[in-house]
């Protein structure tokens, strides 16, 4: 009988104790994120459609910011809202985070037409004017709006990353790359919890390829990644706190260098 009682309170405190751990772990587990309601600049285009449907498939409320003449081809069979704007008039950036309760922005604009066409070194050079405004209209409309978070696409080097850009290619790139960083400090210090995501070649996923890009806070690496896979690590940053105020690199580092970048 005793012997029975003696087993009982072991049985319970192993119980109780498992309990415990079992509730450690939850705290330890990643909470999964909320849903959240988005607002994706550049949503039409290759990097921002990827990014709706990861958004869209996790469960989130998703609008994109479109111009009049932006073609939705990419977003097929996607549920999701728009609002029409410029975003270079900054009159449009402010009405587009009025328009709703948005909790969270995605920037992934590109400059130029994300339907294809070629490019000038004179609109190369135009680019910094792009990136410098965009990024300064969306910050300051995205904190009178009380967003909660801002993600930002941007370039492998932009900011402290300019090491690691391919000296052959800096001369034709510094004032896209300068702009670029000029854009990442409007939303630093917009005092939006942001994240800045830099990639340095994209690439789109071809069937069957496999993921294995990753977030590191490690500017000094030059590599390539697949829009799918960004547009996987930028669902996963969404209400992320780990994401807050961080600095990344998306990398797929099985994927290599183009053979023109090879030493
Ligand atoms: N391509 C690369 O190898 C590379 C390398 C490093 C970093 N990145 C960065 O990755 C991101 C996405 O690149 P991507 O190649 O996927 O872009 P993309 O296909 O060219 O898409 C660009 C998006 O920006 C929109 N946009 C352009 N001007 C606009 C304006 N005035 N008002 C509103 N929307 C405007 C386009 O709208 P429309 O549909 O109307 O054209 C489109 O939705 C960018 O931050 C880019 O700088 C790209």
């Amino acid at each position: 009988m005793r012997l029975f009682r003696v087993m009982s309170w072991a049985v319970a405190v192993c119980t109780l104790a498992l309990g415990a751990l079992g509730a450690l772990g939850a705290l330890a587990t990643p909470a999964l994120a909320k849903p959240e309601t988005v607002l994706v600049f550049g949503g039409s285009g290759q990097l921002g459609a990827e990014i709706v449907r990861a958004l869209v498939a996790k469960g989130h409320t998703v609008s994109i910011f479109v111009r009049p003449s932006s073609k939705l081809d990419r977003l097929q069979g996607v549920t999701f809202g728009q609002v029409q704007g410029d975003v270079l008039v900054e009159a449009d950036v402010a009405k587009a985070l009025k328009s709703a309760k948005f909790t969270v922005v995605v920037d992934a604009l590109a400059r130029g037409r994300s339907q294809g066409g070629g490019r000038s070194m004179e609109s190369m050079r135009s680019d910094g004017e792009f990136y410098e405004v965009s990024e300064r209209y969306i910050s300051k409309a995205a904190k009178a709006a009380g967003v909660s978070q801002i993600i930002l696409h941007s370039s492998v080097g932009a900011g402290d990353s300019r090491k690691a850009y391919p000296a052959s290619r800096l001369a034709a790139m510094a004032a896209v790359l300068d702009a670029k960083s000029a854009g990442e400090k409007h939303v630093m210090d917009s005092g939006v919890p942001y994240t800045i995501i830099r990639n340095a070649i994209l690439r789109n996923a071809k069937p069957g390829d496999a993921d294995n890009a990753k977030l590191s806070e490690d500017q000094t690496k030059f590599g390539m990644v697949t829009r799918t896979e960004l547009a996987r690590l930028t669902a996963e940053c969404i209400g992320n706190k780990a994401c807050t105020n961080k600095i990344y690199h998306a990398i797929d580092e099985a994927m290599g260098l183009p053979a023109e970048l090879r030493e």
